[in-house]
C-alpha cells in the first residue's frame, strides 16, 4: 500500500517536474516572442496617407524603421526624390555592378541586378533595357532613401517630422503652432520662379539672393487675404531698410484691372507678381489661398503657412527679425 503511494508520489512528482519544466520553456519561450515582438516596434499611426506613402516606400529593401528611433534632423534632407525614370542602387561600386550587367547581360552583377532591381517590383528583362540610357539612370543613394516624387517625399517627411525623434526641432514647431507656420519643406531650396509684375517688370527669385524672402500666394476674390495683405505690408514697411523681400503672386486666372484695384485699394507696394502659366502655384504645392512661404537668407525654406496669419503679430515681427539678422 504504503508502496504504491510513494510509487504515485514519485510519479505525479515526476509528472509535475516535467510540467514545471514544460511551463518554465513555454514561459521563457513566451518571453522571447513577447521580446521578440517588443523590437518590433508597432508605428504611430498607420491608416492616414502619409503613414500609407511611408510605409510603401520604406518598406522594401529593410523593415519600416519606426521614427521615433530616427532623428528628424537628420533625415529630413535624406529623402532623396528619383526623377524621371532614375531607379536606386545603395553605392557606385553596386552601380557599377549593375551597368555591366545591363550591358553585358552575364557576369557577377547578376545576382545583385536581382537583389537591388527586384525588391520593390519584379526585376525587369535586363535584354530590355537599353544600356546607354540606364547610366544615368541609375542613382547611387549614398546613405539617401529613394522616394519617386515630390509629393512621395513630402508625406514621407511629414510623417517623420510628426514621429520621429525630436532635437531642436521641436522648439521649432511648438512656437510655429503659435506663429500658424509650419514646417514642411524645412531647409529645402525653393523652386525658383520668374515673373512679371503689374508693370511689366520681371522679377526673378534668384535676384534677391542673400535677402529673406516671403513669397505669398493670394487672389482678390480670397477673403482672408485682404486683410493678411495689409498686415504683410506693414511688415514691408517696417523692414524697407533690411534684408527683406516681400512677393505676392496671383494666377493668371485673375482679371489684370481687378489686380491693380484691389492692390491700390490696401495701399500695397511691394511687387504683386501674375503667375500666367500656372507652374509657380504648381511648383509650390499651392492647395490653398493664401499660401506662403520664408525663405532664409541662405536661400532654403525656412516655414509655410497654409492659410492666413497675421504678420503684425509680435511674435512673427520677431521672428522675421531673427530671419532678416540671421
Ligand atoms: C532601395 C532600398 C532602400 C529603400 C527603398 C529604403 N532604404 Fe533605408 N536603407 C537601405 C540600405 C541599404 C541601408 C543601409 C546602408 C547604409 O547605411 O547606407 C538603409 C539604412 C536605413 C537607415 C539606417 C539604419 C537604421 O535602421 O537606423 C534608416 C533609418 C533608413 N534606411 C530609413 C529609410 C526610410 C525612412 C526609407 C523610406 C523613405 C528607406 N529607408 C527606404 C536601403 C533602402
Ligand atoms: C525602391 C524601389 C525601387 C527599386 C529598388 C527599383 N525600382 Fe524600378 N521602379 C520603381 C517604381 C516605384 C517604379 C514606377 C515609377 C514611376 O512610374 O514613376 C519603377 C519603374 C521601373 C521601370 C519601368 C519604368 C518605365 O519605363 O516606365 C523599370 C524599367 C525599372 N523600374 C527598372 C529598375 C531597375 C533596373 C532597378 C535596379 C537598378 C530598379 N528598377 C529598382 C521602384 C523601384
Amino acid at each position: 500500500m504504503h508502496t504504491t503511494d510513494k510509487t504515485n508520489d514519485r510519479r505525479k512528482l515526476v509528472n509535475n517536474m516535467k510540467l514545471q519544466r514544460l511551463t518554465i520553456v513555454l514561459c521563457s519561450f513566451g518571453v522571447l516572442l513577447f521580446c521578440g515582438c517588443k523590437t518590433i516596434q508597432k508605428l504611430p499611426v498607420t491608416h492616414t496617407t502619409d503613414a500609407h506613402t511611408y510605409v510603401k516606400r520604406c518598406s522594401t529593401c529593410h523593415a519600416v524603421p519606426h521614427p521615433s528611433r530616427l532623428k528628424y534632423e537628420h533625415w529630413k534632407d535624406k529623402i532623396t526624390v528619383m526623377s524621371g525614370k532614375q531607379m536606386p542602387v545603395i553605392t557606385e561600386l553596386e552601380k557599377i555592378s549593375v551597368l555591366s550587367y545591363i550591358n553585358n547581360h552575364s557576369g557577377k552583377g547578376k545576382k545583385l541586378y536581382k537583389l537591388r532591381c527586384g525588391s520593390c517590383h519584379t526585376e525587369p528583362d535586363v535584354e530590355r533595357l537599353r544600356p546607354d540610357e540606364w547610366k544615368n539612370q541609375l542613382v547611387v543613394l549614398d546613405g539617401n532613401m529613394p522616394v519617386f516624387s515630390e509629393e512621395e517625399r513630402l508625406a514621407v517627411v511629414r510623417y517623420l517630422e510628426t514621429y520621429a525623434k525630436r532635437g531642436r526641432f521641436k522648439s521649432e514647431a511648438q512656437s510655429a503652432a503659435i506663429k500658424g507656420l509650419q514646417y514642411p519643406e524645412l531647409r529645402k531650396i525653393p523652386p525658383s520662379f520668374s515673373l512679371n509684375d503689374m508693370e511689366g517688370n520681371q522679377f526673378s527669385l534668384r535676384k534677391t539672393e542673400g535677402k529673406a524672402v516671403i513669397v505669398h500666394f493670394w487672389a482678390t476674390w480670397c477673403e482672408p487675404c485682404r486683410e493678411e495683405l495689409s498686415t504683410l505690408q506693414s511688415i514691408w514697411k517696417k523692414f524697407a531698410n533690411e534684408d527683406l523681400q516681400i512677393v505676392g503672386i496671383v494666377s493668371c486666372k485673375e482679371r489684370e484691372v481687378d489686380v491693380k484695384n484691389f492692390v491700390l485699394d490696401q495701399g500695397v507696394t511691394f511687387p504683386i507678381l501674375v503667375d500666367t502659366t500656372g507652374q509657380t502655384y504648381k511648383s509650390y504645392l499651392v492647395k490653398m489661398l493664401p499660401t506662403t512661404y520664408l525663405i532664409g537668407r541662405d536661400g532654403k525654406i525656412l516655414a509655410r503657412a497654409n492659410g492666413a496669419i497675421n504678420w503684425e503679430n509680435n511674435e512673427i515681427v520677431n521672428y522675421i527679425q531673427e530671419i532678416v539678422q540671421q
